[in-house]
């Protein structure tokens, strides 16, 4: 890309710190909205509207930074043929590294330990026995590249691995063709599928019944794969045991219902959110707009 032909590139939403800096350094962008404007560079919790694609008769490419694109609308894109690219993979380990950190943290209860010592209740007592991961039988719904990264992660902590998805992969763990049936046969049931229409509420009031009193949910997916109403009233009656909850169904606002619980883990959707993984993302999604800007194809499209 030469400066007389440089493609206009259109960002939107916030890249924090690091991010906007490995940006700025590698690509030109405006936050103009303008009829010469030919890519896009967006982040995957931003929501890229209709009114805006309406906008931008030019538009070629959309590259979101982030492996989710359910704020993209696909329907339109396709139909105008624009290309859209993510940035799978890069974050697969920071994903992970989080959800055994919140399946720990929760299991072994290490906020409330921690302030159990800050606080000086130990002089008093004795901090109560918590649960172990080692024997559990895990269950993943999603079994994408995290899904599986993760996976191979819980196996040597000792536990056992069945998951559900759209269909069966050639993997060395259980395959459940029924979410209903992999709650039933469920500890921990752990979301990392992709957001969207066709997962949204996809774990509701039976499926969490079906999860059962000593069923953990941790989610590090999207906020509308769960029925959060739903979850909050089997929280509240101990319908299941606990929750980890990486995000949220109107982010970044939680539900004091939710907020005020002990049996529940929360952070404000940072499953990718290290230095090394955001800037190994923000790095990918530049690649990709320069990649359809020289040869005429993204890095790693949304198919
Ligand atoms: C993703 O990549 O979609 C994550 O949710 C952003 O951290």
């Amino acid at each position: 890309m030469t400066p007389a032909n440089t493609p206009s590139i259109l960002q939107v939403g916030e890249f924090p710190g690091a991010m906007q800096t490995e940006v700025d350094n590698t690509l030109v962008t405006t936050k103009t909205i303008s009829a010469t404007v030919e890519g896009i560079l967006t982040r995957s919790n931003c929501r890229i509207e209709p009114a805006l694609l309406d906008q931008l008769p030019a538009l070629k490419v959309i590259s979101t930074c982030g492996v989710g694109f359910d704020g993209i609308p696909l329907e339109i894109t396709r139909a105008r043929g624009i290309a859209v690219s993510n940035t799978p993979g890069v974050l697969n380990d920071a994903v992970c590294e989080l959800t055994i950190g919140m399946l720990l943290g929760l299991l072994r209860r290490i906020p409330s330990a921690d302030r159990f010592v800050k606080e000086g209740r130990w002089e008093q007592g004795l901090f109560p026995l918590t649960r172990s991961l080692a024997g559990s039988r895990i269950g993943i719904v999603g079994m994408g590249r995290i899904g599986q990264d993760l996976a191979g992660r819980l196996v040597s902590f000792k536990t056992s691995v069945a998951y559900f998805g759209p269909r069966p992969k050639s993997l060395p763990y259980t395959y459940t063709a029924s979410i209903q049936a992999l709650a039933e046969q469920s500890d921990i049931l752990i979301l990392t599928c992709p957001g969207g229409p066709e997962t949204d509420q996809l774990i509701d009031a039976d499926v969490l019944s079906a999860l059962g009193q000593r069923g953990i949910l941790i989610n590090m997916a999207r906020g509308s794969v769960v029925d959060q109403a739903a979850l909050i009233r089997a929280l509240e009656q101990g319908a299941i045991a606990g929750a980890a909850l990486d995000v949220f169904e109107d982010e970044p606002h939680v539900p004091e219902a939710l907020r005020r619980l002990d049996n529940v883990l929360l952070t404000p959707h940072v499953g990718s959110a290290t230095q090394e993984t955001r800037v190994a993302m923000t790095r990918l999604a530049v690649d990709n707009l320069k990649s359809f800007f020289s040869i005429g194809r993204v890095l790693t499209p949304v198919e």
